[in-house]
């Protein structure tokens, strides 16, 4: 019998490059294939393939036996594929209620027939992903896990016998991660076939049938998760070392007069209070993690130092009172926060977003920079002129960390950077940072919620719940004191 998904032969060139090249691979009902691989494998591009969004140059997808290849979008759709896509894509005018009811009925013709039953459908999905608290917000209020949530809903909603999964797990804690593994469970469960891409390789191994690896648009194994863990190809090409730092004696500067000093900082938006007398210091040469939860506050408390949010309380930096200073200014005094949702210039290239990142500097100097960072991402190197908005998400991500640090500045605040990394990039981040920290006289603030990221480079660890910190101290005290909830 026929698998529900068989893909052979599937290639697709953008330009001169060859993002997917000859990929095979099949899934059957009630099966769920993790595929793997490095940032710009080719995994989003294999299925948008599969979904019509791209079209392929050549090879075949078939569809319970049936060929869809080169068929738009909304027929592949039909014939029982549907996408959970990494950003969240709902219809933002509509509620969380409507917006997985629309799921319901994707063709419009159906929607005269709109009845009780489509309401009671809607809900029942909902409470499964507990979004039923929150049925009648906008999407645009709920924080980052609930929009996940509402993605995977309309997805469970349009009910497709062929799921594919675009890193569901990314920027969500252990426990959510947890919930969503349960969830993509549940449509094996139901005799759907699954295929998931996601960098936390600990939940995909735990949870697929199977693994498929692939390099630069090729295969290169496949077999029990497990055992494609072990292939030596990719543990080189994509899983690398464990992160390791050197170890440091306490900064003699924790001593001096601090760069950074927040005092009593409060933001609101409208009603809502986003940070509650946040107090954190920050000392010339020091490397400080902000540990939190989705939605405890680091953005916004970077944000406030940044001056892209009004905030009350004092922030000083090297001694100077930051209030009443616009971001510009702010970035020109040498703070540089690499932001969580990348800001990048989308149809500018690669190459002119990094020369943006360095024309304050001399040239000399803005080159050496250049030639540092695209040794410290290759990748970028390769895509030097292409356009930002068709990198693919760690592409992205990577490209955005390279702009930050092009600016040489004084104080880096890097929000949520591991976002979307494979682990062998991780490794190479974290060697970079660990190389500042030796070479140069660099202080780094890091928000994350991914603890073995955060952990191993800091000086001092706070820890943000809801709005104001909980914790304060050396990385060693943390999961004795403060780990439970992230470790
Ligand atoms: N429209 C496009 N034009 C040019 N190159 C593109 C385009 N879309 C994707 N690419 C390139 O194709 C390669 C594969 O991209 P893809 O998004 O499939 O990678 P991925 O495996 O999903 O990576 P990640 O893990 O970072 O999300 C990337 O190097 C990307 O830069
Ligand atoms: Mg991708």
């Amino acid at each position: 019998m026929a698998d529900l998904l068989e893909v052979s032969g599937l290639t697709k060139r953008f330009g001169g490059l060859v993002a997917v090249k000859d990929m095979h691979l099949r899934v059957g009902a009630g099966e769920i294939l993790g595929l793997i691989g490095p940032n710009g494998s080719g995994k989003s591009t294999v299925m948008k393939l599969i979904m019509g969004i791209e079209k392929p140059n050549a090879g075949s997808v078939r569809i319970g036996g049936v060929e869809v290849a080169g068929m738009p979008s909304h027929r592949i759709a039909r014939m029982g594929v549907g996408i959970v896509f990494q950003h969240s894509r709902p219809l933002h005018r509509q509620t969380v209620l409507e917006n997985i009811k629309l799921a319901l009925l994707p063709d419009s013709l159906l929607q005269l027939f709109a009845a009780s039953h489509i309401d009671d459908r809607a809900r029942e999905i909902a409470a499964r992903v507990h979004l039923d608290h929150v049925m009648d917000r906008l999407p645009g209020t709920l924080p980052f896990a609930d929009l996940r949530r509402l993605e995977l809903a309309r997805a469970i909603a349009r009910n497709p016998k062929v799921v594919l999964v675009d890193e569901p797990f990314a920027g969500l804690t252990s426990g959510e991660v947890a919930d969503f593994s349960a969830l993509i469970a549940s449509f094996r469960a139901e005799g759907h076939a699954v295929l998931l891409v996601d960098h936390n390789v600990k939940s995909v191994a735990a949870l697929v049938d199977r693994a498929l690896a692939m390099y630069l648009g090729e295969f290169i194994a496949e077999g029990t998760a497990d055992a494609v863990m072990k292939d030596e190809t990719v543990r080189r090409v994509y899983l690398g070392g464990a992160i390791q730092t050197a170890a440091r004696t306490p900064l003699e500067a924790n001593n001096s007069a601090p760069l950074l000093e927040v005092e009593d900082v409060s933001v609101f938006y409208g009603k809502a209070q986003a940070l509650q007398n946040v107090s954190l210091h920050v000392g010339a040469r020091e490397f400080v993690s902000v540990v939190g939860l989705n939605g405890a506050g680091k953005t916004t408390l970077f944000n406030a130092i940044s001056g892209l949010v009004p905030s009350t309380g004092k922030i000083r930096f090297d001694g100077h009172d930051l209030t009443g200073r616009t971001g510009a200014q702010i970035a020109r005094a040498g703070i540089v926060q690499c932001p969580e949702s990348r800001e990048l210039f989308g149809e500018m290239s690669v190459r002119e977003n990094l020369d943006l990142g360095g024309q304050h500097l001399p040239r000399d100097v803005s080159a050496r920079q250049l030639e540092w960072l695209l040794e410290l991402f290759p990748i970028l190197k390769s895509r030097h002129s292409q356009a930002a908005r068709t990198l693919s998400g760690g592409e992205q991500q990577m490209l955005a960390i390279a702009r930050a640090l092009m600016m040489q500045p004084r104080l880096l605040i890097l929000d949520e950077p591991t976002l979307g990394l494979a682990p062998v990039i991780l490794e190479q981040l974290s060697k970079a940072l660990e190389n500042l920290r030796q070479n140069t006289e660099i202080t780094v603030l890091l928000g994350e919620q991914n603890v073995t990221f955060a952990l191993p480079h800091a000086d001092r660890v706070y820890v943000l719940e809801h709005a104001h910190f909980i914790w304060e101290g050396s990385p060693e005290r943390f999961a004795v004191e403060a780990g439970a909830q992230f470790l």
